[in-house]
């Protein structure tokens, strides 16, 4: 077993681009990686609901030979039931692979320091990893390098934001991220993406001009203004997001060819208009599918399997 996943930057540069190679491997021939985790275990926990995650995670395991075993926090009480250590050390008698969706980052962190099996994080409020390795695998599918490859994320500097930071500036890639002023990254995040960038030959730039942060941009991206657990702030948040939504004329000053991403669930008419995520070059879907062959590859990954 080598390592958890909590954050992206924990599979190292080298990691990343294994992970990303393996993901497009396991796209062509699927076949080929059929059964290569026969024996194992991967339990999927979800303290928040998830339809991608959810069922991507439980088909890749169950693709690779693997055992599944999906737990909801009603059942698991995780930190109120149990405390977030014992139920790292019960589950690591059981389990190969510990995939958790989390409200709470540390507690990510616990079970990663009572588990001696690989933590997986499944999204937690600061960031989400596994959708970091389908956004890059599907910009790849567009574009010859993801060095020199700029992306702008238009919205909430939330979790999908900081993840896409992180790999994107591992992996070469110019990241920009427009969000309204008290609605950017977190602060702590732009700095450990702006340092690994300096040795990429990536860049980060956040500020609040969504127009003049798309313009030429090579990937446009948004997410939900509210996510899971903010949902108390959605009404306030509508208003002051409106100058946010990426609508055809926001998407037009992108460059000719750009292609637009969207981690999902979307919210048609808040942060994405109708005709961008139903536009020719919207791969929202395919982003979705490769959830699947991103997740296959992470496990082979982190269980020596490769
Ligand atoms: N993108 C994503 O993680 O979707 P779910 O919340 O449906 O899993
Ligand atoms: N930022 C969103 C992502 C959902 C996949 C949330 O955390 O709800």
């Amino acid at each position: 077993m080598s390592g958890d996943f909590l954050t992206v930057d924990d599979l190292g540069r080298d990691g990343l681009g294994a992970v990303l190679a393996l993901a497009a491997a396991v796209k062509e021939n699927p076949a080929r990686y059929a059964g290569r985790l026969e024996g194992k275990r991967v339990g999927l926990f979800f303290e928040k609901p998830s339809t991608r995650t959810r069922v991507s995670c439980e088909v890749a395991t169950v693709d690779l030979g693997a055992h599944p075993v999906v737990l909801k926090q009603d059942e698991v009480g995780l930190g109120k039931r149990e405390a977030v250590e014992d139920v790292a050390r019960v589950l690591d008698r059981y389990l190969d692979v510990l995939a958790f969706r989390v409200f709470r980052h540390v507690d990510l962190e616990g079970l990663a320091a009572h588990a001696a099996a690989p933590v997986v994080n499944l999204l937690s409020d600061l960031s989400h990893p596994c959708q970091a390795l389908a956004d890059l695998q599907t910009v790849a599918e567009h574009r010859d390098r993801l060095a020199g490859t700029t992306v702008t994320y238009v919205g909430d500097g939330n979790n999908v934001a900081h993840s896409l930071l992180v790999a994107g500036a591992m992996s070469g890639m110019h990241i920009r991220v427009a969000s309204p002023a008290g609605y950017g990254p977190d602060p702590a995040v732009v700095i450990k993406a702006t340092a690994i960038a300096a040795d990429t030959g990536g860049s980060v730039d956040v500020g609040d001009d969504a127009p003049g942060l798309v313009s030429g941009c090579d990937v446009v991206y948004t997410d939900v203004w509210a996510s899971m657990g903010e949902e108390a702030e959605a009404a306030a948040r509508r208003e002051l997001f409106e100058p946010y939504r990426v609508d055809a004329e926001l998407f037009s000053r992108a460059a000719p060819d750009a292609i637009f991403l969207h981690c999902l669930p979307a919210h048609r008419g808040e942060e994405v208009a109708h005709e961008v995520i139903e536009h020719d070059r919207s791969f929202v879907f395919d982003q979705a599918e490769n959830r699947m062959h991103a997740f296959k590859a992470l496990l082979v990954h982190l269980t020596g399997a490769a």
